[in-house]
């Protein structure tokens, strides 16, 4: 048993919180010095047990892009499965035997008329931008590893003699199979030989302030061809994220990406774009090859695809995913009417609500109140694009970064007469991830950034004191 976090006045929270660190271990969870406990939740915000609102500055984890518990969303999902008022709530002493009349929760080995639906109206969307014409197949996952794991599982049957994977050092792509294989750097331990890692610009983009445009791709090229040299066609892929997420948010120049897919090209190597996080919306587009002007032969979806419901999806090309057998890329829960109501659901919602733009309104304002931040000294470096902002925690006093960025987590998490702001715990160590829900109002995105300062100001002022 771990000795759970506990806050003073949080009785019921930190009743939560000891029952979990008794009967779970930690590593279930990533560090976070908060361990919120959520009673509920609505639009940006998280209340607390004890009564407290929290700006809900992560949106789960770009999850729950369109705010949590959208009702006109639950609303389409309930209808897509025929949960209607009689069923759930006409009988509410039923007894068990009675059956609702609805869509079939668990089809395995059988297809439903919603699952069909949600792959037309995904690969229809995703055919509507100039990016993503030729993808024509979806293969459902459960989790976003999940995804990054058939994807490249998929892409290695295409050409069983070509078996090693280009990947992006420091990226994340989940902790299962493959994903764990090109998650991180050679320096990891248990690495799989057959996967090498290139770079991705960290340095000379760590701040938004600096100019993307300059950067020299004459490394990253050299790179790329002093691979070919010594691998060749055993080259199968490369899997790459638009931006570093996990890894402690950086966000390249667009021809980045297009010099990754031009040296993919010539050589005949499947170009991944794992958008698990920067989908549905987070980079200003819906996609973020859209974004970075790319089209990549396979696109890995997740997180905001299901708004809450957990539920992946690899967007490919039917010549790439017709190498393999029934069963390969089966499994109990891809596919479920469950999920592909709220890939449904979610569709919906981005085709009725116009985001895209709210969502370009945002961005400048949130590079100006987080650029604030900075005036504490408890912040050295701010990145991000669209709506996803890393935040760099700076050394202050006798504290190293990590340990800032971890006091500035608390100090949100605690806020001020009952309103705070829940981080997740730090990206890399010392990087704080800001992203809230795409719906965030102009004037809540104001006043949450205020409180932000004022939290921070006082930090700073309790450190140097
Ligand atoms: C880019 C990226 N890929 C894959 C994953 C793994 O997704 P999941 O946690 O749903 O398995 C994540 C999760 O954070 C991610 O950010």
């Amino acid at each position: 048993m771990t000795a759970p976090i506990q806050f003073p006045g949080e009785a019921r929270s930190n009743t939560v919180r000891a029952q979990i660190a008794q009967s779970e271990p930690q590593a279930l969870r990533t560090f976070t010095p908060s361990q919120v406990v959520f009673a509920k939740s609505s639009g940006i915000f998280h209340y607390t047990p004890e009564g407290r609102q929290l700006y809900d500055f992560t949106s789960g984890v770009l999850v729950s892009n369109l705010g949590h518990n959208p009702r006109r969303w639950m609303q389409r999902f309930a209808k897509y499965l025929g949960w209607t008022p009689e069923l759930l709530f006409g009988a509410p002493e039923a007894s068990a035997d009675v059956y609702g009349d609805a869509v079939t929760m668990t089809a395995y080995n059988g297809i439903t008329e919603v699952e069909a639906q949600a792959v037309s109206r995904l690969l229809q969307t995703l055919n509507a931008t100039p990016l993503g014409k030729r993808l024509d197949t979806i293969i459902w996952a459960a989790s976003g590893s999940e995804g990054v794991h058939k994807a490249i599982y998929t892409s290695l049957a295409r050409d069983k003699s070509r078996d090693m994977v280009l990947a992006t050092r420091y990226g994340f792509h989940g902790k299962k199979g493959w994903a764990n294989a090109v998650t991180g750097s050679e320096k990891d331990p248990e690495r799989d030989p057959r996967v090498k890692f290139i770079s991705f610009p960290m340095e000379e983009i760590n701040d938004h302030s600096l100019n993307f445009d300059q950067i020299s791709l004459e490394k990253y090229e050299q790179e790329l061809a002093a691979l070919w040299g010594e691998y060749g066609k055993r080259l199968n892929c490369l899997i790459t994220e638009p931006y570093i997420g996990g890894g402690g948010s950086y966000h390249p120049p667009a021809k980045y990406h297009q010099m990754l897919q031009k040296f993919c090209r010539e050589h005949d190597i499947l170009f991944l774009f794992d958008e698990v996080q920067a989908n549905f919306g987070r980079t200003g587009k819906v996609f973020a090859f859209e974004a970075y002007g790319v089209e990549p032969d396979m696109v890995i979806l997740g997180k905001g695809l299901g708004n809450g419901v957990p539920v992946a999806a690899v967007a490919c090309n039917s010549q790439i995913a017709g190498h393999m057998k029934y069963g390969e890329a089966s499994d109990t829960w891809s596919a479920n009417p469950i999920s592909s109501a709220a890939v449904l659901s979610t569709l919906d919602e981005f085709d009725a609500q116009n985001l895209m733009p709210h969502v370009a309104e945002l961005t400048p304002l949130f590079f100006q109140g987080l650029d604030r931040l900075k005036e504490t000294g408890l912040v050295a470096k701010v990145r991000g694009e669209g709506l996803v902002f890393g935040i760099e925690a700076a050394p202050f006093g006798a504290l190293a970064a990590n340990e800032v960025a971890a006091k500035i987590v608390e100090a949100c998490y605690l806020g001020a007469d009952g309103v705070g702001i829940h981080l997740l715990g730090a990206l890399a160590g010392k990087v704080l991830r800001v992203s809230p829900p795409l719906t965030i109002k102009t004037e809540q995105v104001q006043t949450s950034l205020d409180l932000m300062y004022q939290l921070l100001s006082k930090l700073a002022d309790r450190l140097k004191g």
